[in-house]
Order: structure tokens, then C-alpha cells, then sequence
């Protein structure tokens, strides 16, 4: 068992960063309900508890409170943001609105002489983010920071091992966020950072073996960066007790199938490609609309998943490629994913499984890609850029046809040729064929050809992105190669839309 860190939620926008960061610090962590009873929290044993920001007043009516017998259990506690006011309003403090709010990194004065503050300059810009503050300690605390506007930035009660932080140093905008972080997990919770990713991967291994026994187990394989790294971790544990369902919808990128068959036929499994290209058009056919393309071609990969299954026969395990942040999100806890869970993918009931298998359900999407190197799989995979489930299917605008798709194959495959020789790479990029003709002059003839569309966007979550800047000679390498190579095209143009008002995708 890892020493862990119980992180508890209070609606905190920046709790995956704390788990993130504690984790990249060789400790185990995990978040639970800022409403877990001390009952709960002492079963659990955690070495500290972080108590998270969020986004509401402590002294409003009905807002997040933790069980106040937390603070008794003789476990270190360090509250950020919401979590410090949290700590202190419960503890005979005063928390009040701010006169001026502070956002941003902010220049604050540190007591060195606070063992959480130990080696961060004084001076340093720490990020913070609220419109409350502590205006009062109660006498047990003292003051550790503060900034001009704040005076009571962090505070600490030594004898109680309670500290108390206005600002966020789980962020990369605080300067020495880390340090204090390291400072409370190494000196304060005397851990001794006994998490790494090569014992996580021995722990699944030996685990599934323990579950599964001498059955099989199947696992749908998409290609994309969890499906895979879930492959590869299971026909590490099973080999060939595993058989992983590559269903191919015809509407991956240029090679895109043909290099996983390459790699998982390789590996020890048992590896089944589904050529359903034809299926998958049929059923597209005549469809414009961008949520009917979705609806179907989710639908059609369920079905023809189905049917594998049942042609393999008895009873076995399925497997997910599930990570940590669908469980933080679905509001489940880890433990909980077999329930929450069940029912995954629309399968139908009477195709029963002996239990679902989620081995990768404890980490974040930065841990999947560095289990997946250390299993071997080539950065090609590990490092994919998010491709969407529909496919191809929603960058050709309106109907899809499969000499629409070759075109886009081709015309996408420049586009990445193009931004993989830069250095700095935007988080996605890709080429869309527009559902428009446009009249062009290619030699002496007129031409009346189809638009192709470069998409590039920088984002760290995808929910907001920005165009990215690339230069002009990129954006002109890629339009004279698209246009000189692909008969079918005769304009490049290029978005330069953000979400808002746009989406990453074009339907
Ligand atoms: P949007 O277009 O919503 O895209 O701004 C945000 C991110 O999600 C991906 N995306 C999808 N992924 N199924 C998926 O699995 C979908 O239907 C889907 N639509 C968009 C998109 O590629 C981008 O990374």
C-alpha cells in the first residue's frame, strides 16, 4: 500500500492539478468528497489532507463544510484557497468579502522561518484567485504570508499540524508553488514518496492476474492513447487470454490502421481487425447532419463490437481503457467503477460479462502516456493527439463519401507532415473538407474543385482554445503541397477561429 494524500473537494476548479502535482512528487493521492465523515477519512489512513478551493462564501447558508472532527484526527491538513477560509472560519476566524479582490500572480511577503515556507523567496508571485478572505485568525494560528492587499495570505498551527494557504501553489504560475507543496508533504506529513509508475504497473499486473484467474478478457481497441495503453498493460498481465476487438470504420487518418494492427499484432494478445468500412458508410450514407453522424457511428461500433463478442463465445471480462478524470467526473470514487461503470458502451444486458476490468482507472492522462512508454509503445501512439470517436466522419462536412474521405486522408496528412517538423506544435491540428466547390485556375484549365481548411488550435482543456499562430511560411508550405499533390483541391484557407465562437471541430 502507497502512503496517499486524500484530497477533499470543495468545487475546486484546480483540484486534478493538486492530485497531479503531489503525484509527480512521488505521492499517492487521491480526491474524495469535501462531505467524507473523519469516520471515513481515519478508515482511509492518509498520511495529510488537502483541503481544495471552490467557488463559494464559507458564511453563506448551506455552503461546503467539512466535518469539523477532521481537524482532531492528529493528520496534518493544508488548506488552498476556500480550503484555508474553510479551516479558519470553523476554527473561531473570520472570513469576510475581500475590498479588493486579488487575480493573478501576486507579489507576497513569506515568513521563512514557517517549515511550509521553507526556501520560497519572499517576494515570490503566487497565483491567487478570490473575492474572500480571512480577515481574523483565531489565536491558535499565526500569519505565515501576506500580500498588500491580503494580509493574511497563509497561516499556519504548528501543534495542531493545520496550515492554511490564500493562494494556489498546485498551479505553474505560482513561483515556488512546488516547493511548498514538497515542503508539506515531505517535512510536514513526513511521507517518503513511495509512488512510482513502474510499481503501479506490477500492482495491475498482479492484481488482474488475481481477478481474472484463467479467463478471458476483451478489450475494444480504438487506437487512441487509453485503449492502447490498456492493451499493452493487459497482454502484459494475461497475454493471450486477452483479445482486443479492433473495429475499423474506414474513417481513421492516412496508415492510421494499418500501424496498430503492426503493433498490437506484435504484442502477446490475441488481435481481431473488424474491416466495417462498408458497413459504416452504408450507414452514413445520405447523412448530413453532425449529431445524426455521431449517434450512428457510435451505435454502428457498439453492434459490431457486440457481434465479436458473442462469436467468442463464454463468458469473460471486459475491459475499459477508463482513466481517473472520467471517474473525478462521473462523480464516482475509485473502488466504485465497476458500478458506475456497468453499463458502459449501450452493449445489451443478456451479453453478460464475469465483471469489467479498468486498469488504468487510477491515473491521470500524463501517468496513462508515461505507462504507456514504459510498455514499449512507440510515441506515434502515446503521444496522439486527441483524435474524436466519430472519426473523419465530422471533418467532411456534410455528406461523407469514401473518395471525400481519400481526399481528406491526403490532404490531412500534409497538414501533420508540415506541423510535426516544427519544434513547438500546436495541441491539435488537422484539415477539414468543406462542403463547398470553388472556382480555381490550375495550368490553363478553370477548375471548379473542393476547400480544404487547416485547423491548428492551442488549449490546455480543450473547452476554450485560440488558434495557433503559425507562420506563413508553414501555412504556405502547406497549401502549395495540398493543392500541387491533391488534384481534387484548389483552396487552402485557414480558421482562425477560437472556441468561443467556434468549436475545435467544424460540426
Ligand atoms: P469541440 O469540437 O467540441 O472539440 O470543441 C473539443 C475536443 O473534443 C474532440 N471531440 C470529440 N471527441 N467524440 C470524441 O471522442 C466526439 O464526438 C467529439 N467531438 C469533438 C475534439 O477533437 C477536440 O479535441
Amino acid at each position: 500500500m502507497n502512503q496517499k494524500i486524500l484530497i477533499l473537494d470543495f468545487g475546486g476548479q484546480y483540484k486534478e492539478l493538486i492530485s497531479r502535482m503531489t503525484r509527480s512528487l512521488g505521492v499517492y493521492s487521491e480526491i474524495h468528497s469535501g462531505r467524507t465523515s473523519a469516520v471515513e477519512i481515519k478508515k482511509l489512513a492518509p498520511a495529510g489532507i488537502i483541503l481544495t478551493g471552490g467557488p463559494n462564501s464559507v458564511y453563506a447558508p448551506n455552503a461546503p463544510a467539512c466535518d469539523p472532527a477532521i481537524f482532531n484526527l492528529g493528520i496534518p491538513v493544508l488548506g488552498i484557497c476556500y480550503g484555508m477560509q474553510l479551516i479558519c472560519h470553523t476554527l473561531g476566524g473570520r472570513v469576510e468579502a475581500c475590498e479588493i479582490g486579488e487575480y493573478g500572480p501576486i507579489e507576497t511577503r513569506i515568513d521563512g522561518g514557517s517549515a511550509l515556507m521553507r526556501g520560497v523567496k519572499s517576494g515570490s508571485r503566487l497565483l491567487m484567485s478570490h473575492s474572500d478572505r480571512v480577515s481574523k485568525l483565531s489565536t491558535e494560528f499565526r500569519v505565515i504570508a501576506s500580500t498588500r492587499d491580503c494580509p493574511i495570505a497563509a497561516c499556519e498551527n504548528v501543534e495542531r499540524g493545520l496550515y492554511g494557504v490564500q493562494f494556489h501553489p498546485e498551479t505553474s504560475h505560482s513561483d515556488g508553488g512546488r516547493e511548498i507543496m514538497r515542503n508539506f508533504l515531505f517535512d510536514i506529513c513526513r511521507v517518503s514518496g513511495d509512488y512510482r509508475l513502474d510499481d503501479y504497473i506490477e500492482k495491475q499486473i498482479a492484481a488482474i492476474r488475481h481477478r481474472v484467474g484463467d479467463k478471458r478478457i476483451l478489450l475494444g481497441l480504438s487506437g487512441g492513447v487509453d485503449s492502447s495503453v490498456c492493451a499493452a498493460l493487459l497482454s502484459r498481465a494475461v497475454g493471450r487470454q486477452l483479445t482486443c476487438v479492433f473495429v475499423d470504420h474506414g474513417l481513421m487518418r492516412l496508415g492510421e490502421g494499418d500501424e496498430i494492427e503492426k503493433i498490437f499484432s506484435k504484442k502477446d494478445m490475441h488481435f481481431i481487425r473488424v474491416d466495417a468500412e462498408d458497413r459504416f458508410l452504408q450507414k452514413l450514407k445520405g447523412v448530413r447532419s453532425p449529431e445524426r453522424k455521431r449517434k450512428i457511428v457510435g451505435e454502428e461500433f457498439v453492434r459490431v463490437f457486440e457481434e465479436e463478442a458473442r462469436k467468442l463465445g463464454d463468458k469473460m471480462f471486459l475491459a475499459q481503457g477508463t482513466i481517473y478524470p472520467d471517474i473525478i467526473e462521473s462523480g464516482g470514487k475509485l473502488g466504485d467503477t465497476i458500478k458506475s461503470h456497468h453499463n458502459v458502451g449501450g452493449l445489451p444486458a443478456d451479453l453478460a460479462f464475469e465483471g469489467i476490468v479498468e486498469p488504468l482507472a487510477g491515473l491521470f492522462k500524463d501517468e496513462v502516456r508515461a505507462v504507456g512508454r514504459m510498455l514499449g509503445l512507440p510515441a506515434t501512439l502515446v503521444d496522439r493527439q486527441p483524435f474524436p470517436g466519430p472519426g473523419l466522419s465530422i471533418r467532411v462536412t456534410g455528406e461523407v463519401t469514401r473518395a471525400k474521405l481519400d481526399t481528406l486522408r491526403r490532404a490531412d496528412n500534409i497538414v501533420c507532415e508540415e506541423i510535426n517538423r516544427l519544434r513547438r506544435r500546436p495541441r491539435q491540428y488537422f484539415a477539414v473538407l468543406a462542403d463547398v466547390r470553388s472556382v480555381g485556375v490550375k495550368g490553363d484549365h478553370r477548375t471548379y474543385d473542393r476547400v480544404v481548411a487547416v485547423r491548428a488550435v492551442s488549449t490546455d482543456d480543450f473547452m476554450t482554445c485560440e488558434y495557433s499562430s503559425l507562420t506563413h511560411k508553414t501555412l504556405h508550405r502547406i497549401a502549395s503541397r495540398i493543392t500541387g499533390e491533391i488534384k481534387e483541391i484548389s483552396r487552402v484557407v485557414y480558421d482562425i477561429t477560437g472556441k468561443p465562437p467556434a468549436t475545435v471541430e467544424w460540426e
